[in-house]
């Protein structure tokens, strides 16, 4: 097993009669996905996922990441939410934070589209000039307002730069199969067109087209991601909250949430799984936050943060737990070295592996939480392979699934995200908002 739940930092905030009495409810959540008679149960493609995809278009992405490496020295990846965080999520995290800065053969890789702001966007059109440049603009309804507005923006390059047929060999798309103004318009234009599928939405599609197509450009082995996957996906099939972690893991933040353990933090000891956090905090907030219930999903990179959030986390409001991944191979081993004069003292960890430093900051964190009266769930997890990687997003999705079922909320649908969008529309002038408009604005005076 690649990921291992570790529950010994929960003695003392959850027995095992509490154990005990959420079975019933764990069991319910897990019938609902099986017979996919829950709320949102036409959203649920992602569960046989890492074994029933589409393998000639899993082909056609392989196909098409050899292309974009050949013939661009950028690549951008339009889409905001969960059309862009998985993908972002797993390169960061096996490849670097600093991906675009570190010896490769494969493109550097921007993201656009996650925001409304003229200085990411003027800046990357900068960043682009005098370089080849190739993008996938990813919207599954095609409608989104932020990529619409930067696939504008670097379509327009692209033409400029190669003219309208030479842009159609270096832009790719991932949209619904029939839907939406995106796929409409890329049918049109001729354009390498990828799927999502109708039923997974965004949070869940990082092992789609979504996700797939940008992690295969960075040169990740997308085979091992999805086996990893697949493998999880055998593990955490059994209702049993013995030996199935992920479905522990969802009774655990039941059981804490019923006891005031509000707000969630992800905390991570790598600065590479920033955005891994990113990609956690949508996809629990986005699932569970609805019907004014939910776990509010927060996130640390420890040691940096517990010299920012540390002192509330061990002695603030206590309505938090802390769930922490530890990464037991790194993979890389960097000593501190012997320095003769010892002027700061600190020949005592001279030659020791910063793993090791890192694995004692951890434990010591970990105890001085506990006693401050945070639980915290340990989640083990092997390397940092891509078959790992598969394994926890796999890990984190069903146990997302089961936790929000049993939270009583359909987990698949995001009603709460239409407002900001609705009122931006009106304020912008859209048109079929005028009557939004004018109360908008009587309120903002
Ligand atoms: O998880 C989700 O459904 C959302 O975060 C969407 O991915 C996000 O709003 C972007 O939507 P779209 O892919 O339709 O542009």
């Amino acid at each position: 097993m690649s990921v291992k739940l570790n529950d010994k930092y929960l003695s003392g905030f959850v027995s095992q009669h509490e154990y005990d009495c959420i079975r019933p409810l764990l069991t319910s959540a897990h019938e609902q996905i099986v017979n996919r008679n829950g709320a949102g149960n036409d959203f649920l493609g992602w569960v046989d996922l890492p074994e029933n995809y589409d393998k000639e278009e899993f082909a056609r992405i392989k196909v098409a990441a050899e292309k974009i490496k050949k013939s661009c020295d950028v690549f951008i990846v339009i889409g905001i939410g969960g059309s862009y965080l998985g993908a972002r999520a797993v390169i960061e995290f096996l490849k670097s934070p600093n991906y675009n800065n570190i010896k490769k053969d494969t493109p550097d890789i921007y993201f656009a589209g996650c925001d409304i702001s003229a200085a990411s966007i003027a800046e990357l059109v900068e960043i682009c000039e005098g370089r080849d440049v190739c993008i996938n603009v990813i919207s599954k309804s095609g409608t989104t307002t932020e990529p619409a507005v930067a696939f504008r923006v670097f379509r327009g390059m692209l033409e400029k730069k190669y003219g309208v047929e030479g842009a159609k060999e270096r832009i790719f798309v991932t949209t619904d199969k029939a839907r939406g103004t995106l796929k409409g318009f890329s049918d049109k234009m001729g354009y390498d067109t990828y799927v999502v599928p109708d039923d997974v939405g965004g949070r869940f599609s990082v092992l789609t087209a979504v996700g797939l197509l940008p992690i295969a450009v960075a040169g990740i082995d997308i085979d091992a991601l999805m086996q990893g996957a697949a493998d999880a996906r055998k593990a955490y099939s059994v209702n049993d909250i013995e030996t199935n972690d992920a479905y522990r893991y969802a009774a655990i933040r039941n059981i804490l949430y019923n006891k005031g353990k509000t707000t969630e933090i992800l905390a991570g000891y790598e600065s590479y799984a920033r955005m891994f956090n990113e990609w956690f905090k949508q996809l629990y907030g986005e699932s569970e936050g609805k019907d004014q219930k939910g776990i509010f999903p927060a996130s640390v990179i420890f040691s940096t943060d517990l010299h920012s959030l540390g002192q509330y986390i061990q002695d603030g409001m206590r309505n938090l737990f802390e769930t922490v991944i530890s990464i037991e191979d790194t993979g890389v081993s960097f000593n501190i070295p012997y320095d003769e004069e010892n002027i700061d003292g600190l020949n005592f960890v001279a030659n020791t592996d910063l793993n090791t430093v890192k694995k004692l900051a951890m434990q010591g964190t970990l105890l001085a939480h506990v006693d401050g009266g945070v639980p915290n769930i340990l989640i083990e997890v092997a390397d940092r392979s891509a078959y790992s990687m598969g394994y926890l997003i796999y890990f984190f999705e069903i146990a997302c699934a089961v936790s929000g079922y049993m939270l009583g909320v359909n987990p698949f649908n995001q009603p709460g995200v239409e407002a900001y969008k609705k009122n931006m529309f009106a304020l912008l002038g859209k048109p079929g908002y005028e009557d939004m408009k004018a109360e908008l604005e009587a309120r903002l005076k």
